[in-house]
């Protein structure tokens, strides 16, 4: 199974991703966990230049995460599915949908369009967005600087639940970690 987590900056996807983990490890499975953009010795070079460098037209930065993804599939995702592990991943494509789609205005269908190419169509079998919980914790880096981008990607990940029913499910992350955790679990038929 591919299982993404979504939501904005501080949105608490982390501790799922470490949550969900422990319980399918003390299931016996394997599981691998990365994190976009970064995850390969090249995305992280690239989320470099994303977050602490220039400023840079909406169609770079489209670019530059679906590079990092398009690597990260090819190095650690596509390896740890063909061998029958849980792959867990703090972000995916739709990140560049609520963020460059919807956020910068390029447009959810185009952006889409650019992620399929770049991962060979890999979708995720199940995405959870946290939606409601904002944490900020040290200096804002320049997309957490734009206010207009982070309030877009919030809206694009309404759009993508509606759009998507049956793979994105928004839960709500204004509740206790272990709670969230429960209802991942059962969406995922590990109760
Ligand atoms: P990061 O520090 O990893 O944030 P978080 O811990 O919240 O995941 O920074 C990732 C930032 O990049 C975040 O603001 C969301 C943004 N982003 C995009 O705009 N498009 C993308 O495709 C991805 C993966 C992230």
């Amino acid at each position: 199974m591919f299982v993404t987590f979504e939501g904005i900056d501080g949105s608490g996807k982390t501790t799922q991703v470490e949550l969900l983990r422990a319980e399918l490890e003390r299931r016996g499975h394997e599981v691998v966990a990365t994190r976009e953009p970064g995850g390969t010795e090249l995305g992280e070079g690239i989320r470099r230049l994303l977050l602490h460098g220039v400023d840079m037209a909406p169609w770079a930065e489209a670019a530059l995460f679906a590079a990092a993804r398009a690597e990260l599939v090819v190095e650690r995702i596509r390896p740890a599915l063909e061998r029958g592990a849980w792959v867990l991943s703090d972000r995916y494509f739709d990140s560049s949908l609520a963020y460059q789609g919807v956020g910068r205005g390029l447009g959810v269908d185009a952006v889409l369009e650019l992620n399929l190419a770049v991962t060979g169509s890999l979708w995720p079998d199940r995405t959870f967005v946290l939606a409601g919980a904002r944490r900020q914790e040290g200096a804002p880096d320049r997309l957490e600087r734009a206010v207009a981008l982070q309030e877009g990607a919030a809206a694009g990940y309404a759009e993508l639940a509606a759009r998507f029913p049956d793979r994105v499910a928004v839960l709500d992350g204004t509740r206790a970690p272990d709670q969230i955790a429960e209802e991942i679990r059962a969406r995922l038929g590990l109760s």
